[in-house]
């Protein structure tokens, strides 16, 4: 129940713009509707869709979002450029509360690359929310790097953008720079000083250079904002932004000295926090507050003691609340179909009869090597499942490694229905299995990341790889899960590059026939 003695603060979510700008976290069109909708089911008021003006394809996954979002506000990023916010309406119009979203630098340093001046930017910044009020009622206003701007200017062009309509106006810090009093501050004497100011929403956008962005965010909704702009595990430019899932609950545990409520269903965040990571191939560090995979593990004697007699010892809230299940009886090699198909609903996953055929033959895989399939065994199995397209599949592996000599790695895979094979040496296993796939399928993709993690304990525990590719400008993520790191680390490999051939239009049929043992 909503309670009336606490400001409501709402949430600006901008994993799918701001969060995917950041360097190799690109997501398909297909992933950025499914976070959309989770970020959507879990109450966010406004979601940041992308920025229709910098591609085709951002521009059909912000219409389709709107197109399809039940509760959200959809909005989508403009630059103060009449074209850009005519492109951005163009996208959002679609949706049942849309919004349009513009900005422009406005501290020296920024006002120097369009190298206008002070009182031609003003000019700009009331021509461009002016007309972005004429084609939409909502309309929010961004000087960007507001914390680095000189103070009398930020209030004569937050002062001119209110006038032009705007209905938010947002102040980004945009480079990670300000501090708890600081960024409180700010806001209120914004608040105090310009005129009109108590006829919009004031929101805060921090980025995480110096690790402040929570408390950055936080302090602002305590001088005075009401929307937080922030994205789902703190994705996003450099060190990231505000994480959601901090602010988020941070407001719902201290609501005794902070008197905020947001409506998010906080049950939600564990699992949108997991597929973000997945579709943007940033795994979350163990001790991320939170959403990490230690967030509420408890490894101490002492710790693990006062767990025992009582919980509240050292947990300030309950894993449920967050999303993660209480503890859930392992799967094993017995459990079948209908066992599997309700711990992925408990889990959060609701999975198409296909994919639950894919899902339960690796199960079963795995389940014939490891005593017990552990809900983290499942989830990585979801993960590298879902990975797109398959012209380049793995059919066999075998590979020798070891002190002896140079690994060597033999391959067979599917290519499009035709079956290729190649070996390699390399300098250990994994190297010798990716030249092995390049000769299968020769490419110029750069590996740009490769990063291995167990899912459970043990020396039997799965371990999930990421790899990331870039080719030509373009990226692609592949995750995959097994006990066996090579075949893992071979099947993200694949995955990546399936995604890349996706994306570009290729299929396997592009492959020529190659000779067979062709060892180097
Ligand atoms: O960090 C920033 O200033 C931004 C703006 C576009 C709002 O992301
Ligand atoms: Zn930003």
């Amino acid at each position: 129940m909503t309670d009336t003695t606490k400001d409501r603060v709402l949430i600006f979510d901008t994993t799918l713009r701001d969060g995917e700008q950041s360097p190799g976290a690109t997501m398909t069109h297909d992933e950025k509707l499914e976070i959309a909708e989770l970020l959507d089911e879990m109450g966010v008021d406004i979601i940041e869709a992308g920025f229709p003006i910098a591609s085709e394809g951002d521009f059909r996954a912000v219409s389709e979002i709107a197109e399809r979002s039940k509760n959200s506000t959809i909005c989508g990023l403009a630059r103060a450029q009449l074209p850009d916010i005519d492109r951005c309406w163009e996208a959002v119009k679609h949706a049942a509360s849309p919004r349009i979203h513009t900005f422009i630098g406005t501290s020296p340093l920024h006002r120097a690359i369009p190298n206008l001046s002070m009182d031609e930017m003003a000019d700009r910044i009331h021509q461009t929310v002016t007309h972005a009020r004429n084609l939409c009622d909502n309309v929010q206003w961004s000087p960007m790097d507001a914390t680095r701007t000189e103070w009398d200017y930020l209030c004569r062009v937050v002062e001119i953008a209110i006038k032009a309509g705007a209905t938010t106006i947002n102040i980004p810090d945009t480079v990670g720079y300000t501090a708890p009093r600081e960024s409180a501050d700010l806001i209120k004497r914004l608040i105090e000083t310009v005129p009109g100011a108590d006829e919009v929403v004031f929101a805060t956008h921090c980025h995480n250079d110096l690790g402040m962005a929570t408390a950055n965010a936080l302090a602002a909704v305590e001088g005075g904002a009401r929307q937080i702009e922030c994205t789902i595990n703190g994705l996003g430019e450099r060190a990231g932004n505000t994480a959601l899932e901090e602010v988020v609950m941070a407001l719902k545990v201290r609501g005794d000295i902070m008197p905020f409520y947001t409506e998010i269903d906080t049950t939600k965040i564990m699992h949108i926090s997991r597929r973000v990571s997945t579709v943007s191939g940033f795994p979350v560090q163990f001790n991320k507050a939170i959403v990490g995979k230690n967030a509420f593990a408890h490894e101490s004697g002492i710790h693990q003691d006062g767990m025992l007699k009582n919980k509240e010892t050292f947990e300030i809230m309950r894993p449920e609340d967050v999303g993660i299940a209480g503890t859930s009886l392992p799967l094993g090699k017995h459990s079948g179909r209908a066992a599997l198909r309700a711990k992925l609903k408990d889990l959060g996953y609701d999975v198409g009869d296909n994919q639950l055929k894919d899902i339960f033959v690796r199960f079963k895989e795995l389940a014939d090597r490891k005593k017990e399939v552990f809900d983290d065994d499942v989830i990585a199995l979801v993960s590298a499942t879902a990975d797109g397209g398959d012209h380049l599949q793995l059919v066999n592996l075998k590979v020798t490694c070891g002190t002896g000599g140079p690994a060597t790695a033999e391959i067979e895979m599917d290519v499009d229905g035709k079956e290729m094979a190649a070996e390699s040496r390399g300098d250990g296993p994994v190297d010798a299995a990716f030249k092995a796939v390049r000769k299968v399928y020769p490419n110029s993709a750069r590996l740009q990341l490769y990063q291995v993690n167990a899912v459970t304990e043990g020396t039997d525990a799965q371990a999930t790889v990421s790899v990331r590719l870039e080719e030509d400008g373009m990226i692609a993520t592949g995750q995959s899960a097994d006990t066996d790191t090579v075949v893992a680390s071979v099947r993200a490999y694949i995955a990546a590059l399936n995604r890349l051939m996706v994306r570009r239009g290729k299929t396997g049929k592009d492959v020529k026939e190659i000779s067979y043992k062709d060892v180097h």
